[in-house]
């Protein structure tokens, strides 16, 4: 019964590859997913799983796992974990949303009939081969970033920070903005400045960093804009 050794053998795992290769599921940018736990993970959890797996619930009384938290998520049941990171294959959560399990145990439970949609599975299954983090936008994604490209010369002393008045040391020195305003506007990255000056939008020629050649890839700019269409939180 212990859906802990239900793994099938190496053959139908390569089926299964296949299969949801062919089928254009194959996370092949999971990359590009690079979901956040909180804004994307959890609520997906919270939508077919937590009813039944916080305490009280019956999934959590039988189990022993709460979804409630990311530490709860990765403890998993009291037999150990339900997520390998890395593995979205063998991890007996998507096992279970995938109904690779047996029948009797697959999740949500029987009577309870909404099951994830194929794109939620999609977004769980990236998250796990991403890692299975707990990784929060600004301070995991953004902030390395600029770090890397803007510190230099947007911290005390820097001539970015002399020059603009943009303090980028913290969040709020960042959301602040320069002696004229605001360069981040909440929920819009095309208008923000901080986007039109990286992009090279600017009609006054400016770009950001002050020298183009350094500029960020295309995915660095890629995930400073997500970051800021979800509304540039400090998380
Ligand atoms: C209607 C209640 C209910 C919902 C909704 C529910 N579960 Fe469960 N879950 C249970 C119960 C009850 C058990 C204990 C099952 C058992 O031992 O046979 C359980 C057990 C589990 C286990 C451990 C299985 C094992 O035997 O080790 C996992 C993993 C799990 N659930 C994942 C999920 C996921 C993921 C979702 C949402 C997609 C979900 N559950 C939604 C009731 C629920
Ligand atoms: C090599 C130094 C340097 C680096 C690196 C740099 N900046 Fe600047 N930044 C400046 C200078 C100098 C100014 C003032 C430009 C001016 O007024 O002509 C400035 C101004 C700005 C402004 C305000 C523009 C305005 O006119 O209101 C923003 C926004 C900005 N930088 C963002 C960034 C971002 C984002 C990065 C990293 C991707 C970055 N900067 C990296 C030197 C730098």
């Amino acid at each position: 019964m212990s859906i802990r050794t239900f793994l099938g053998p190496i053959v139908s795992r390569t089926i299964f590859a296949a299969l949801i290769f062919l089928a254009g599921l194959w996370p092949s940018d999971a990359r590009a997913d690079h979901a956040s736990f909180k804004e994307e993970i959890f609520p997906i959890l919270k939508t077919y799983c937590l009813d039944c797996h916080a305490p009280d619930g019956a999934g959590y009384e039988a189990s022993g796992l709460d979804m409630r938290t990311h530490e709860g998520l990765m403890k998993g049941t009291r037999f150990g974990p339900v997520i390998v990171p890395g593995d979205a294959f063998s991890s007996n959560l998507m096992v279970l949303i995938e109904g690779r399990a047996n029948k009797e145990i697959s999740m949500p439970h029987g009577s309870y009939r909404q099951e994830p949609t194929k794109q939620d599975r999609r977004i769980l299954r990236a998250w796990i081969i991403d890692g299975a983090r707990n990784s929060d936008d600004f301070r995991d994604k953004v902030t390395p970033i600029l770090e890397m490209y803007c510190h230099e010369c947007h911290l005390s002393g820097g001539i970015g920070l002399q020059k603009s008045g943009l303090d980028m040391s913290t969040y709020e020195g960042l959301m602040k903005g320069t002696k004229f305003g605001p360069v981040i506007t909440p929920g819009d990255a095309f208008t923000s400045n901080l986007m039109v000056l990286m992009e090279g939008r600017s009609e006054f020629g400016i770009h950001m960093p002050y020298i183009e050649q350094r500029g960020l890839s295309k995915w660095e700019k890629h995930l400073i804009r997500v970051w800021i269409n979800r509304g540039a939180k400090n998380n």
